[in-house]
C-alpha cells in the first residue's frame, strides 16, 4: 500500500504522514529531507543553489547530512525550495524516492510530487493544506517554542514566497494529483486534522 501526502510548506503534511505511518505500521520517508540535504550541501560548497550545475553536483550529499538539525531550519527550507525548481536535482532524488514507495510492504511519502510523479500509482493520494496566515501561525509559534526570536508577519512572507516558488515552477509544481483528496485543516488542531484524514484514508481503501 502506497500512501501519497503532498501539500504546501506548514500544512501539517509531515506529521499526518508520520501518524499515518505509524497507525497503518509502515516506513514513512519525508521527501523534504532531501530537497533540504542537497540545499545544504550547496551552502557547505560554497555553491550558488539557483545554479543548476551546482545544485546537481550537491545531490551527493552524505546520508549523515539528514540527520543535522540545520536541516530543519527556515534557510535550509528556503535553499532546498531553490535547488528543487533544477530538474536535474528532481532526476537525481527520483530513484532513491520511487525505490521507497515501491518496497514490499508498501511506504507512506510525503513531499509535492508524490501523487503527480513519484507515486502516480499511490494506493491514496491526499492533498493536505490550509490557508496561508494559519501555516504562518504554526509556524511561528514553533519556531517561538524552540527560542527562536521571529515577527509572525516576516514568516507569513517567507511562507507566501516559498509557496509562489513550489507553485510556479515548470517542473513538477505543487499541485493535488486530479484524483487526490483535498483536506483542508485550517480549522483543525493536529489530531483533528490526523482523524479527518485517518477516517478518509479508510474509506477510500473501503472503496478499493
Ligand atoms: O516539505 P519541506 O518544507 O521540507 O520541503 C522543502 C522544499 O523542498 C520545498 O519548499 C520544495 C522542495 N520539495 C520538492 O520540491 N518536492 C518534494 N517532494 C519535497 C520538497
Amino acid at each position: 500500500m502506497i500512501i501519497a501526502v503532498d501539500g504546501p510548506t506548514a500544512s501539517g503534511k509531515g506529521t499526518i504522514a508520520k501518524r499515518l505511518a505509524e497507525h497503518f505500521g509502515i516506513p514513512h520517508l519525508d521527501t523534504g529531507l532531501l530537497y533540504r540535504a542537497v540545499g545544504r550541501q550547496v551552502a557547505l560548497n560554497g555553491g550558488d543553489p539557483d545554479d543548476a550545475s551546482d545544485a546537481l553536483k550537491a545531490c551527493k550529499f552524505s546520508d549523515d547530512l539528514l540527520g543535522e538539525a540545520i536541516l530543519r531550519s527556515e534557510d535550509t527550507g528556503s535553499m532546498a525550495s531553490r535547488v528543487s525548481v533544477h530538474p536535474e536535482v528532481r532526476e537525481a532524488l527520483f530513484e532513491r524516492q520511487r525505490a521507497f514507495a515501491m518496497q514490499p510492504g508498501g511506504a507512506v511519502l510525503d513531499g509535492r510530487d508524490i501523487g503527480t510523479i513519484i507515486a502516480p500509482d499511490a494506493d491514496v493520494k491526499l492533498f493536505i493544506t490550509a490557508g496561508v496566515q494559519e501555516r504562518a501561525r504554526r509556524r511561528w509559534l514553533e519556531m517561538t517554542d524552540r527560542g527562536i526570536d521571529i515577527q509572525l508577519a516576516d514568516v507569513e512572507a517567507d511562507i507566501a514566497k516559498r509557496d509562489a516558488r513550489d507553485i510556479n515552477r515548470s517542473d513538477a509544481p505543487l499541485k493535488a494529483a486530479p484524483d487526490a483528496l483535498v483536506i483542508d485543516t485550517t480549522s483543525f488542531n493536529r489530531d483533528e486534522a490526523f482523524e479527518t484524514v485517518l477516517d478518509a484514508v479508510k474509506e477510500a481503501l473501503n472503496r478499493q
